[in-house]
């Protein structure tokens, strides 16, 4: 089911909270907290305290972006904090199929991560395990790049293999979306929609999450 997630990435962390029940108001479903180690991605977010901070304070679902390079120590630290989502990148498991199974194990949902340069049929061995496949449309690292168009292309070939395979996977995209394009992504197929700098950095985050919704799925329910 279709549905927009916003990224913690661009709220204000002075009143982070306050940023968090403007979104619950809009009726989200799911946070995203992007997690990045300094080394995989040149920048640095949040650890755990915030993971569990948020796990007190709120019931949405807490969906788990980590840019790091070594997901197989630290996915369980986010788990037992309270993340019910983990996504990991491609480029940097060496185990992939054996990292989304401890995910699995661990009581969340696992997803597997791809930048912008890296193709979907890679993905192929892991497509019957993952819980969702996260398509970057900018590369990882900052918040506020422009959307890649080609990420669409991707988002199809996935939409296309899990029909062809009856598979389950969600479809999720993260970078550069807003309400210039978020039409053109829900067409395309994408489930969750990612949204940092359109959602907190507008004057009112609670109305902007809900613009997006609502455009979402009206150019879902024309193209039906
Ligand atoms: C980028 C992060 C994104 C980021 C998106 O590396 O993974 O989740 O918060 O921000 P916007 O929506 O501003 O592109
Ligand atoms: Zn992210």
């Amino acid at each position: 089911m279709f549905q927009v997630v916003p990224s913690i990435f661009a709220a204000d962390f002075t009143r982070l909270g306050e940023d968090v029940r403007r979104v619950e108001q809009a009726g989200v479903k799911m946070l995203h907290v992007d997690i990045m180690d300094g080394h995989f991605v040149p920048n640095f977010t949040m650890g755990t305290p915030i993971t569990e901070s948020l796990r007190k304070f709120t019931k949405l679902k807490l969906d788990h972006h980590l840019m790091i390079e070594d997901p197989d120590t630290y996915a369980p630290i986010f788990i037992k904090a309270g993340a019910d989502c983990v996504s990991v990148h491609y480029e940097v498991c060496r185990n992939l199929d054996r990292t989304l199974h401890m995910i699995q194990d661990l009581g969340a949902k696992a997803g597997v991560v791809i930048n912008p340069a890296t193709p979907v049929m890679l993905l192929e061995n892991v497509l019957n395990i993952v819980d969702y496949v996260l398509v970057m449309s900018v590369n990882p690292g900052y918040g506020g790049q422009t959307f890649i168009p080609r990420s669409l292309d991707k988002v199809r070939q996935l939409v296309r293999y899990r029909e062809e395979r009856r598979l389950n996977f969600s479809i999720e995209i993260d970078g550069g979306a807003g309400l210039e394009n978020i039409a053109e992504i829900a067409r395309a197929g994408v489930d969750w929609v990612v949204a940092g700098s359109s959602i907190f950095h507008a004057p009112d985050a609670t109305q902007a999450a809900r613009e997006m919704q609502r455009i979402a799925h009206e150019a879902i329910s024309i193209q039906v």
